[in-house]
């Protein structure tokens, strides 16, 4: 599947957010290397911080589902270049760091690893180092 209708999907998942709150609508999908796609929109409640984003609703529904191989997750927000919060960043760094992170900036898709986005992360191999 190409980057940009992986982008379309997000930008339809962006249509289910439920947003009472902020009104900032994020769309997320997810592309997993078996070719499925997950998508995913922020979901908010009014105890805040249950609030969940778009891009971990994508993860863990595709988690729930068995899948845990990913290639892609493309982003699409309220804002021109909506880019991962960091809690977001830490649980797509979970499952590895060869996801390509698509961002629609200007119309143009730029792709990131997670690298660019969260160096020097911490992560399960940091656990293993205890000696
Ligand atoms: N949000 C996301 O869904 N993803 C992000 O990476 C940035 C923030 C949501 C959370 C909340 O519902 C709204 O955007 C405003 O923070």
């Amino acid at each position: 599947m190409k980057y940009s209708e992986l982008m379309n999907e997000a930008k339809e998942a962006k249509k289910m957010a439920y947003t009472p709150y902020s009104n900032f609508n994020v769309g997320a999908a997810l592309l997993t290397n078996s070719g499925k796609v997950y998508r995913g929109c922020n979901v908010e409640v009014a105890s805040y911080s249950g609030t969940n984003c778009a891009e971990r609703t994508a993860i863990f529904k595709a988690v729930s589902e068995g899948e845990q191989d990913f290639k892609a997750i493309a982003i699409t927000g309220d804002a021109d270049g909506t880019y991962p919060c960091g809690i977001c960043r830490q649980v797509i760094v979970e499952f590895g760091k060869d996801i390509d992170i698509i961002i629609e900036i200007g119309g143009e898709l730029k792709v990131y690893t997670i690298d660019d986005l969260l160096p020097h992360s911490f992560t399960g191999a940091d656990l293993e180092d205890l000696s």
